[in-house]
């Protein structure tokens, strides 16, 4: 793969409940603990602006393209602010969410036209995720499954079903870019994703040995 930066963007992407926090946080640990350069973090938030926008856009209901801006502002201050910074250098660099939410969430499900939200994802932020990890569960059991029920999660199982549509969607479009994990992979989740990064990524990986 030619990329630019030394570092390495992975985002994680999945319905509610479907266990993205649980993944990273063990991703996290796993190269933490080998001594390598790793960093966590999330949409919407990950610095100061982009959790002040995360609480407003999460606390109340408003118009779908209210939402949508509000997610690309979130986004373009945690891209500029965090993660480019981190990608010029041998980072691996874990993002909870990242563009494909707006086109599951803010497009397919809430209906906005999908080119336009693209448009705004790369204006936010002008890079691509090196890997898209895509945890799908059945959106049923992960919002029996969810901790923390947020309004999207009250929106129901039909609202997560159409996200999943979306994410469905947005892989057709760069099929070699996701790696999907289902309920097959339900209890090697960790060791299955270090062995697809150590695969996809080996050179790049080892350069982040600190
Ligand atoms: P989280 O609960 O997985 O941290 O995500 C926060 C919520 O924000 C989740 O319901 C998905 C939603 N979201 C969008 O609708 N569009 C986006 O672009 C992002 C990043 C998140």
């Amino acid at each position: 793969m030619n990329r630019s930066n030394p570092g390495l963007l992975v985002s994680f992407e999945g319905t509610e409940g479907s266990g993205k926090s649980t993944l990273i946080k063990g991703i996290h640990a796993h190269f933490k603990q080998r001594g390598y350069r790793v960093l966590a973090t999330r949409e919407p938030g990950g610095c100061p602006l982009g959790e002040t926008l995360r609480t407003l856009v999460l606390s109340s209901s408003m118009h779908p393209k209210t939402e949508l801006f509000l997610y690309e502002a979130a986004r373009s201050e945690h891209f500029h602010q965090v993660i480019l910074p981190a990608l010029s250098t041998p980072t691996l660099v874990l993002c909870d969410r990242f563009t494909d939410s707006t086109l599951a969430y803010q497009s397919y499900a809430r209906g906005l036209p999908w080119e336009e939200v693209n448009t705004l994802n790369n204006l936010a932020s002008s890079v691509q995720p090196d890997l898209v990890v895509f945890l799908d569960i059945d959106p049923e059991k992960g919002l029996k499954r969810a901790r923390n029920p947020n309004r999207f999660e009250a929106e129901g199982v039909e609202f997560q079903a159409q996200v999943r549509m979306g994410y469905l969607k947005a892989r057709t479009e760069n099929p070699e870019r996701w790696f999907t994990l289902d309920d097959q992979h339900f209890r090697t989740l960790i060791p299955t994703l270090v062995q697809e990064l150590w695969r996809r990524f080996g050179k790049a990986l080892e350069c982040m040995k600190i």
